[in-house]
């Protein structure tokens, strides 16, 4: 198997889609346009919902993109696991009106088989439940035997997020092998150990969902496909998580060397790098779209994002302020498909720069006020600080205080 970087796959996902028709669009920006229902875009197809509905017309009814995403649902797990992030790429190609299932289905086939060269038997595609259309054309046209296609309910199966166009959907899984198994009698697709990748995910977008529950069939049927790029490099460079593939190993390497610490020698260090590694990506794309760390909304996520960042910094011993050196990393590794980063830098130096600066103060004086509560609660004959103080802190001067064993929350 081929060792292809990340530039390179997303480049591959998007030349296989512009051969097969479609118009290649560059990454809308994080900040959702005239979507009151996101805080920061989260896939490939939420900047694209009004050519699904047919509220707006597509500028050509295929398209194809690498969209930048963040997620930020599972932020407190960021660093604590290898599997956990908030910024990733989603590659993607959508029919608006257009091809539906067969091209979709045969096309996801034909790249991962033919143009990334996986191996067709590690590869098991699943389908909805009652989806006979999608197991009829994997089964007979694509010729997957009928016991390595798995039908899931709607919890794996049906993709939606919150309201707006929606669908049943078709994944592709690929088995990585036994060594990143769990060993258990009865590992196949769909448990929940490293084994079976979900790598590919086709929707066949044909419902508007009101988010409650209710859906209406739409007008025209649509094709919404994604497969996160860290995710497929991962499987290609058969690495551990997408901490060790080759941008995301730029950051950490870059970590590692700022705080002279070597990853995998301590658990807790190890947290604080992947936390790192992880939200200098999302800072400084957040701030190439144009986001300000500010107490609401998107700002107020980014102004977190930087605050943890820096404070596990400190925790790993890096002196000083350290964020813009590492931006200029993320920069490098990332700036053959976002060249606007490699343009906006000084603006995203200076305001990662400046947000640190400011955290670094708040920190060391919420420090000292707490070398204060403590020699006050020693005249007192106190050992433990009490509720009030320790709110005063964390609201004032945003410390968190943590007892061992889970000493690396914010
Ligand atoms: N919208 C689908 C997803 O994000 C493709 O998985």
């Amino acid at each position: 198997m081929e060792k292809y970087g990340v530039n390179e796959l997303r480049k591959m996902f998007l030349e296989f889609f512009e051969s097969k028709g479609h118009l290649a669009m560059k990454s809308f920006s994080l900040i959702p346009h005239n979507d009151k229902s996101l805080l920061l875009i989260n896939s490939g197809m939420a900047p694209l919902k009004p050519y699904f509905t047919g509220a707006e017309i597509p500028p050509r009814r295929r398209v194809t993109t690498c969209q930048k995403c963040i997620r930020t649902g599972d932020i407190e797990n960021v660093g604590k696991t290898a599997r956990h992030g908030t910024f990733f790429e989603m590659l993607g190609n959508f029919s608006f009106g257009d091809y539906f299932k067969h091209e979709a289905i045969a096309w996801s086939w034909e790249f991962l088989t033919q143009v990334v060269g996986l191996d067709p038997n590690r590869l098991y595609p699943s389908i909805y439940q009652d989806d006979d259309e999608a197991f009829d054309i994997w089964n007979k046209e694509i010729g997957i035997p009928a016991d390595r296609i798995f039908r899931f309910g709607k919890e794996d199966n049906f993709w939606e997020h919150g309201a707006g166009p929606c669908g049943p959907c078709s994944e592709i899984y690929y088995d990585r092998g036994e060594k990143y198994g769990c060993g258990k009698p009865g590992c196949t697709v769909g448990c929940e150990c490293d084994r079976y990748m979900e790598v590919w995910n086709n929707v066949f977008t044909q419902f508007e969902g009101d988010g409650k529950g209710g859906y209406t069939e739409l007008a025209q049927k649509n094709i919404d496909t994604g497969m996160g790029l860290e995710r497929l490099a991962v499987v290609m460079q058969d690495v551990d998580s997408v901490f060790d593939i080759d941008t995301m190993k730029a950051i950490r390497d870059k970590v590692c060397e700022m705080s002279g610490k070597k990853y995998q020698v301590d658990a807790l260090d190890d947290v604080s790098i992947r936390l790192i590694t992880d939200h200098i990506r999302s800072a400084t794309f957040m701030i190439s779209d144009g986001i300000m760390p500010s107490n609401e909304g998107r700002g107020y996520v980014l102004r977190r994002i930087i605050r943890r960042a820096a404070r596990h910094g400190r925790m790993l011993g890096i002196d000083g302020i350290f964020m813009a050196k590492l931006a200029a990393t993320v920069i490098n590794e990332s700036k053959d498909g976002y060249p606007e980063l490699e343009e906006k830098k000084d603006f995203i130096f200076k305001v990662l720069s400046q947000e640190e600066e400011k955290f670094g103060k708040t920190i060391d004086q919420g420090l000292s006020i707490l070398s204060d509560m403590e020699k006050q609660m020693e005249a007192d004959g106190v050992k433990v600080l009490s509720g009030e103080n320790a709110f005063k802190l964390y609201d004032t001067y945003g410390c968190l205080l943590y007892t061992s064993p889970s000493p690396r929350d914010i």
